[in-house]
């Protein structure tokens, strides 16, 4: 429908965040990542470009890791989101979560919430993925402090590989 008014229009959103359902109006232009980050206070998906290029934004929607800076939050209307903060369980780090910790993964950890959730999705398809084969998940996932080898190493212990 054409507005043109200016005003903004708004949708009732429902959508399930890390296993709790949400209620609530937003604009129609409002981002997957700023409802997120501004309404549902989960400041773990972190915006570093904006437009897709770098991962650091990603989460899983029905089991697929997006940039949720360009997805809108419209979009997630009966989806299932999980965001890094709904990796631990009961205070216990995920198989992923944990092995970027044990292999020193991770340095300024702007990038790392993303990573992990690409690095998931990796295994869920691929429970026992080569390097390359890592590599290549999460050439969209851009860090600036690493060099990515502990990274891949993590995902490798991660898989039951050893790092
Ligand atoms: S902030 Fe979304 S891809 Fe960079
Ligand atoms: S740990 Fe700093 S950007 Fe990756």
């Amino acid at each position: 429908m054409m507005r043109l008014s200016g005003e903004p229009a708004y949708f009732d959103l429902e959508v399930t965040v890390n296993g709790r359902p949400y209620r609530r109006t937003v604009t129609t232009h409002r981002r997957l990542l700023d409802f997120l980050r501004e309404e549902l206070l989960l400041t773990g998906t972190k915006e570093s470009c904006g437009e897709g290029e770098c991962g650091s934004c990603t989460v899983l929607m029905n089991g697929l890791a997006v940039n949720c800076c360009l997805v809108l939050a419209v979009e997630a209307q009966g989806a299932e989101i999980v965001t890094i903060e709904g990796l631990a369980q009961g205070g216990t780090l995920n198989a992923v979560q944990q092995a970027f910790m044990d292999c020193h993964a991770v340095q300024c950890g702007y990038c790392i919430p993303g990573m992990i959730l690409a690095a998931g999705q990796l295994l869920e398809s691929q429970p026992r993925p080569s390097r390359q084969e890592i590599e290549s998940a999460l050439v969209g996932n851009i860090c600036r402090c690493t060099g990515y080898h502990k990274i891949v190493d993590a995902v490798e212990q991660a898989a039951g590989g050893g790092a």
